[in-house]
């Protein structure tokens, strides 16, 4: 039948030029942000076995990848802290010699100028039982005492030269105590990556072994449940009322419903964070040649911005942007 049908989608989708022109969602190197760690008292870079192609860093091999990453177009780094000791209280979240915040000053001193340096506000890494918080007598997070500590690690990383602040420990209230303590000591110029929707997943397990994570337990008394859409929401209004300057959702792939939300609702910028379980899932499969590793990856990374994510971190940014190769 001459002339039918009448509607030809396919006409768009003929070539790699066209495709091209009418993709919609794109992904450039400048919205990727690369998480890294950084492990205290290590003489040599370590692999992490449960994340191929991911490094424990030394203080060194951190900065030169800082360096490559920054070459490379990428958009930030979020840095990680992996210490020595630990105590009950997390000390060394804010001593100004503990790794993460000697890592920031290295890092700051580096590129500092040519990227944005993200700080991991958290206290688990850092505490002896491995909780986001400090502990009651009774052993549950103590939430407002846990506030004090996020305000005095704020002003450390604050000093250590991050730019932005990924407030990650998911306590009520951390938002605008952080917001207050950095104005207070005249660092209005330091900003608040609110992680506004975090789940407690388990999607995080290779992360736990990248920063020898001692948690026994859960953390399902202070991340979301993950049945819960409309808490995301929630703690969207809190953080953004508390002064958050970009909010994330985490994790991605698993919760593109909730960062769908999110960003809708949001007036600032959106991120959403491919946590370590997403990326070893794809590495995994892909290793047992189940499927492209790349051309998985990079679907998972056009869906979570097509859900609406702004900015995005991935282990992975540093090989999407090499190979993505735009520069400018
Ligand atoms: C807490 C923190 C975690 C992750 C980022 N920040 C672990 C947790 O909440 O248990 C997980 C990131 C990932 O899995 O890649 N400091």
């Amino acid at each position: 039948m001459a002339g039918f049908p009448v509607g030809r989608p396919r006409r768009l989708r003929a070539t790699p030029a066209l495709r091209r022109l009418v993709a919609g969602t794109r992904l450039h190197p400048a919205d990727l942000v690369l998480p890294v760690f950084v492990r205290e008292g290590l003489r040599e870079p370590r692999p992490v076995a449960s994340l191929p192609g991911v490094l424990q860093h030394t203080r060194r091999s951190v900065v030169a990848l800082a360096r490559e990453a920054v070459a490379a177009g990428v958009g930030g780094i979020m840095v990680f802290g992996v210490p020595e000791r630990r105590d009950a209280t997390g000390s060394g979240l804010d001593d100004p010699s503990g790794v993460l915040n000697v890592a920031l000053a290295d890092l700051a001193d580096a590129v500092g100028d040519d990227t944005v340096l993200m700080a991991d506000l958290c206290l688990d890494e850092f505490t002896d039982h491995g909780h986001c918080g400090v502990l009651d007598g009774a052993g549950r997070v103590d939430n407002d005492a846990t506030l004090e500590r996020y305000a005095a690690g704020a002003l450390a990383q604050a000093a250590a030269g991050a730019h932005l602040l990924g407030t990650s420990g998911m306590m009520d209230g951390q938002v605008g105590v952080v917001r207050r303590a950095l104005d207070g000591h005249g660092r209005t110029d330091v900003g608040v990556l609110a992680y506004a929707a975090k789940y407690a997943s388990a999607y995080y397990g290779p992360f736990r072994d990248a920063v020898e994570s001692t948690l026994q337990g859960d953390r399902a008394t202070y991340q979301q449940d993950p049945a819960d859409a409309r808490g995301a929401l929630v703690e969207l209004a809190h953080d953004l009322a508390e002064g958050a300057d970009v909010v994330m959702v985490k994790p991605a792939l698993p919760y593109l419903d909730v960062l769908r939300r999110v960003a809708d609702a949001s007036p600032v910028p959106v991120a959403a964070y491919q946590v370590s379980g997403e990326y070893a899932m794809v590495h995994a499969a892909a290793g047992n040649g189940w499927l492209d590793g790349d051309r998985a990856m990079l679907e998972s990374l056009l869906a979570i911005r097509r859900a609406g994510a702004d900015v995005v971190l991935t282990y992975a940014a540093l090989d999407v942007a090499r190979a993505l190769d735009v520069t400018g």
